[in-house]
């Protein structure tokens, strides 16, 4: 999603912004621009496409100057183009923006009616134009600001700068994050501190209304209320060499890999593998008293808490409603006294599990959040945070972010079994020793990718393929399906295997791969009947399962894939891995763009 990077320096402002944009890249964009105060007046540069046409355009002027706001757009209001790219301007002031102005129309028809001229098709632009109106009727360049802000409804961050105030750089937040980073003698904002990690890792994050003026070596923050107020300097643990993407071709290659280590990090996180006892904060109700759990998310994340709700309800005996994000918001639900809800996030940002989240709150809700980010929105809206540690996660399609997601539930689901007297000590040294297991199985497993290759060989000619699983494996399947069509464009469906003569059978041929997600559990005989009805229809299917689980399919699957032995409670774990590998492998081999697929974004900050 739209990013905004902005700099008040010492140094010529253009490489910094350009290496900032490069940072965001993963959030996902069609277009990037930059603004630069030079020789006393606003020089802008932008371009469609990716960053490096920017680079381009920006190298033959060489700007100097050491002012400047910059701009990764997705875009929303208006097609990508150099036009509706920000930096967007008058002569006066250049405005970066992140959200949705939700009444641009009337500001925009009322500052037409005053003799303003819109360039663009973007909401953004009335900002610069309203910011101008106040400067034409004699305010300054801080009541300007706090003036527009006023008059802007909707979910955004932005940052502002001024022809007439080269030593300031104005910025807001309210519903998107903006962080601003303090330097020797320099200041920067940007929408989340990655992007700053090579220039500091002093960082202030604005909160919900906040705005603010940033100098060269001092800033103040002001509240909705405009008054003056404190926000605390974090100091951030992330590094400029955290996000290289090493010897690696794509960075969801990458992120694909580290998932053993990553494994390896959340159980250290969350158990003691001496003791087998799982160590998760306090929650503020006793664990007996939870009646109910509402589980909120979107995409990866929801099918993350899709395959919770088997474990936590299977071990912890907790009735548990998983909900997609941006449906729970609008249906209002009524919510019980003392309830718990949970949100699953990478990204702690996205706008629509943050709404749902604000709803809950609202309804008097315990709030659990599971992030990736920790200084992210939910976390610091959330009552208990419950981090998933993956690290930064570069490419869009989530991977080691999903499977950290899983192992943090799965650990969850036996503590809170544990907490409740629900579990054995000897189920709960089984589960635990198959939790353990877990980084070394996917380390065999990602050891050879030509199995996966040949899977995806497979599918490159297909138009519609379908993924089907049982329990846990049904949203193994769902996610499988995501990633393929994300990546691949190739359209994707993923069904309870149960539900596929309900229907989606009649969509069988012998032109339909079925990637089947099977793992030995206590429903492989069920899903194995429905694999062969699938093959008695002629489907072409790809068999997934680990080696006795292949075995009766050897010679009926156009495919079968050998995974390695696994507890069944893990397997969700497991088989992620193939589901990720074979898109990716899929997406090369069609040389789509693996890390930044067309028309998605990171983190989704808009409705
Ligand atoms: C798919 C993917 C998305 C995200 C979804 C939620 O690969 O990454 O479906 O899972 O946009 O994002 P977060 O988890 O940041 O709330």
């Amino acid at each position: 999603m739209c990013g905004i990077v902005g700099i008040i320096g010492k140094n010529p402002a253009t490489p910094l912004l350009l290496e900032c944009l490069k940072r965001l890249e993963y959030r996902g964009y069609d277009s990037a621009g930059i603004a630069i105060l030079e020789q006393g007046q606003i020089d802008r540069y932008r371009a469609e496409g990716k960053i490096v046409h920017l680079q381009t355009l920006v190298e033959k002027s060489n700007p100097q100057g050491t002012v400047g706001i910059g701009h990764t757009r997705w875009a929303t209001h208006g097609v990508p183009s150099v036009r509706n790219a920000h930096p967007h301007a008058t002569d006066l002031v250049a405005v970066v923006h992140n959200g949705i102005i939700e009444n641009f129309r009337e500001l925009r028809e009322m500052l037409e009616k005053k003799g303003h001229i819109f360039t663009s098709e973007t909401d953004t632009e009335v900002i610069a134009h309203l910011a101008t109106e106040y400067l034409n009727q004699g305010e300054s360049a801080k009541t300007a600001t706090q003036k527009t802000l006023q008059q802007l409804h909707g979910a955004f961050a932005l940052a502002l700068l001024f022809k007439d105030k080269p030593d300031t750089i104005f910025c807001a937040r309210r519903g998107s994050p903006l962080a601003i980073g303090l330097g020797e003698g320099e200041m920067f904002i940007g929408s989340d501190a990655l992007a700053l990690a090579p220039l500091t890792q002093k960082i202030c994050y604005l909160e919900e209304g906040d705005w603010a003026e940033i100098g060269k070596t001092t800033f103040t923050v002001y509240d909705e209320t405009n008054q003056s107020v404190t926000r605390p300097i974090k100091q951030t643990a992330l590094t400029g060499a955290m996000i290289g993407k090493g010897d690696y071709k794509h960075f969801m290659l990458k992120e694909i890999l580290e998932q053993p280590a990553v494994m390896g990090d959340v159980l250290h996180a969350y158990s003691n593998p001496h003791t087998m006892d799982f160590a998760f904060p306090e929650f503020p109700l006793p664990f007996e008293a939870i009646a109910s759990l509402r589980i909120i998310a979107c995409g990866t994340s929801y099918y993350a808490g899709l395959t919770a709700q088997y474990w936590i309800e299977k071990y912890a005996r907790i009735p548990v409603t998983v909900d997609i994000a941006s449906e729970f918001r609008y249906r209002k639900p009524p919510l019980p006294k003392n309830g718990v809800a949970l949100f699953i996030s990478q990204s702690g940002e996205t706008a629509d599990t943050l709404a749902a989240l604000q709803y809950a709150k609202d309804q008097g809700q315990t709030i659990i959040g599971m992030v990736n980010v920790p200084e992210s929105s939910i976390a610091r809206l959330s009552d208990v945070v419950l981090e998933t540690h993956a690290g930064p996660e570069i490419g869009v399609a989530s991977t080691k972010a999903f499977t950290a997601q899983l192992m943090v539930l799965a650990c969850l689901s036996l503590h809170l079994a544990g907490k409740r007297s629900l579990i054995k000590e000897d189920e709960k040294k089984d589960l635990f020793q198959a939790l353990l297991a877990i980084p070394e199985a996917m380390n065999q497993l990602l050891l050879e990718e030509s199995p996966f290759i040949q899977c995806s060989n497979f599918l490159l000619d297909a138009r519609d393929v379908i993924y089907m699983g049982r329990g846990t494996s049904f949203s193994i399947a769902m996610e499988g399906a995501l990633k393929l069509k994300e990546l691949s464009y190739i359209h994707a469906e993923g069904y309870a295997a149960g539900e596929m003569k309900h229907g989606p059978i009649a969509l069988i041929d012998e032109k339909v791969p079925v990637i089947v997600v099977a793992p030995s559990d206590s429903l492989y005989e069920k899903t194995a009947s429905n694999v062969e009805e699938v093959i008695a229809r002629k489907g072409q299917v790809v068999f997934i399962g680990d080696k006795d689980g292949i075995h009766p399919f050897k010679d009926k699957a156009a495919i079968t894939l050998e995974m390695p032995k696994i507890h069944a409670f893990t397997a969700p774990l497991l088989y992620a891995l193939p589901m990720q590998m074979i898109a990716y492998h899929t997406a090369t081999l069609k040389g789509t763009d693996v890390d930044q697929p067309r028309n998605l974004a990171k983190s989704v900050t808009v409705e």
